[in-house]
C-alpha cells in the first residue's frame, strides 16, 4: 500500500455556540491513499462537512491534526480543491473566466490560462459554452464548470462535499462516471461526501460510515464491487447486499441522532 496522502489523526472539533459548546467531531481518524476514492456517508449534522473543511484548511481542528503528504495542514491548502454542493461559481464571469480564475490568481499569462481552461472545459463536455454565464446553464452544466474550475488549479486532492446532490438522477449518473474517468486518468486522490449510499458504492474504493454527532468512524468498508460500476453492477446481489448493510448502519445512527441531546 502506498503512503497515505491524507492522514487525519484523532481529529476533534468543538464549536462554541450561544447555547454552549457543540462537539462536531470526536477523535476522527482516517488515512486516504494516493489515487484512492474514499466516500464518507453519515447522518445529517454528523460532522462530514466539518471534517472536509478541516482537510481543506478552511478551519483548524480543536484537537488532533491532519497531515497532507506527511506535513500538518496549517491554513488553506492549495493542493486540495474543494467542490461544493452549490457550484460556487462567480455569476458575473463567463464559463471561461470562471475556469481560468485560479490560474489567473497564480499569475499564469492570459494566453496560457485560456488555453488550459479550454482543455478543462472540453474535458467535461462543455465545448461551445466558454462565453456563457453560469445563469444561462443547467444545474448539471454548472457543476461541470465547477469541476473543471477546480481541476484547472491542478490539485492533488479533490474534496467533494455532496457535489451532485442537487442534480437529477440521470445527470448525476453521468457526472459520477465523468468524475471516475477524470480521477482514474489523472490519478487524483478523492475524498467524497454523499448522502447517497448508491453513489458511495459506485464511486468508492473504500466507504466510511460516520456515527451520529459527534462524528466518529463507525465502520470502513473496502468496496470490492467490480469496475466499471455501470448500471448492471447496481443490480447484482453483492451491490444490494452491501447497500443493505451500509444502510442499516447509517439508519441506526440517524435514529440515534434524533434521540441524542442537541448540545455537548
Ligand atoms: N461554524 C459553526 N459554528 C457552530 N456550529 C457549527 C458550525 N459548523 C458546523 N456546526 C455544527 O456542527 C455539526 C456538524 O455540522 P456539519 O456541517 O459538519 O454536518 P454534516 O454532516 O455536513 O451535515 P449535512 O449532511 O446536513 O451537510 C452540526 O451540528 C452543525 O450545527
Ligand atoms: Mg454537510
Amino acid at each position: 500500500m502506498t503512503e497515505a496522502v491524507i492522514q487525519a489523526q484523532d481529529v476533534s472539533k468543538i464549536f462554541p455556540t450561544r447555547k454552549g459548546i457543540l462537539s462536531a467531531l470526536e477523535i476522527f481518524s482516517l488515512d486516504v491513499h494516493k489515487g484512492e476514492v474514499v466516500c464518507i456517508v453519515g447522518a445529517s449534522g454528523c460532522g462530514k462537512s466539518t471534517f472536509l473543511n478541516i482537510v481543506a484548511g478552511f478551519i483548524p481542528p480543536t484537537r488532533g491534526r491532519v497531515l497532507l503528504e506527511g506535513k500538518e495542514i496549517q491554513g488553506v491548502e492549495p493542493r486540495c480543491g474543494m467542490i461544493f454542493q452549490n457550484y460556487a461559481l462567480f455569476p458575473w464571469m463567463t464559463v471561461l473566466e470562471n475556469v481560468a480564475f485560479g490560474p489567473r490568481l497564480k499569475g499564469v499569462s492570459t494566453k496560457r490560462r485560456h488555453e488550459q481552461a479550454h482543455r478543462w472545459i472540453a474535458m467535461v463536455g462543455l465545448e461551445g459554452f466558454e462565453n456563457a454565464y453560469p445563469g444561462e446553464l443547467s444545474g448539471g452544466m454548472q457543476q461541470r464548470v465547477a469541476l473543471s474550475r477546480v481541476l484547472a488549479n491542478e490539485p492533488d486532492v479533490l474534496l467533494c462535499d455532496e457535489p451532485f446532490a442537487a442534480l437529477d438522477a440521470m445527470t448525476r449518473q453521468i457526472m459520477q462516471q465523468e468524475l471516475l474517468h477524470i480521477v482514474h486518468k489523472s490519478q487524483k486522490t478523492v475524498l467524497f461526501i454523499t448522502h447517497s449510499i448508491d453513489e458511495a458504492l459506485i464511486l468508492s474504493d473504500r466507504l466510511v460510515v460516520m456515527s451520529a454527532r459527534p462524528g466518529r468512524v463507525k465502520a470502513i468498508y473496502k468496496n470490492d464491487l467490480p469496475r466499471p460500476r455501470i448500471l448492471d453492477m447496481q443490480l447484482t446481489d453483492r451491490f444490494i447486499e452491501l447497500k443493505r448493510e451500509v444502510w442499516e448502519l447509517v439508519q441506526e445512527e440517524v435514529i440515534g441522532s434524533m434521540t441524542a441531546p442537541r448540545l455537548g
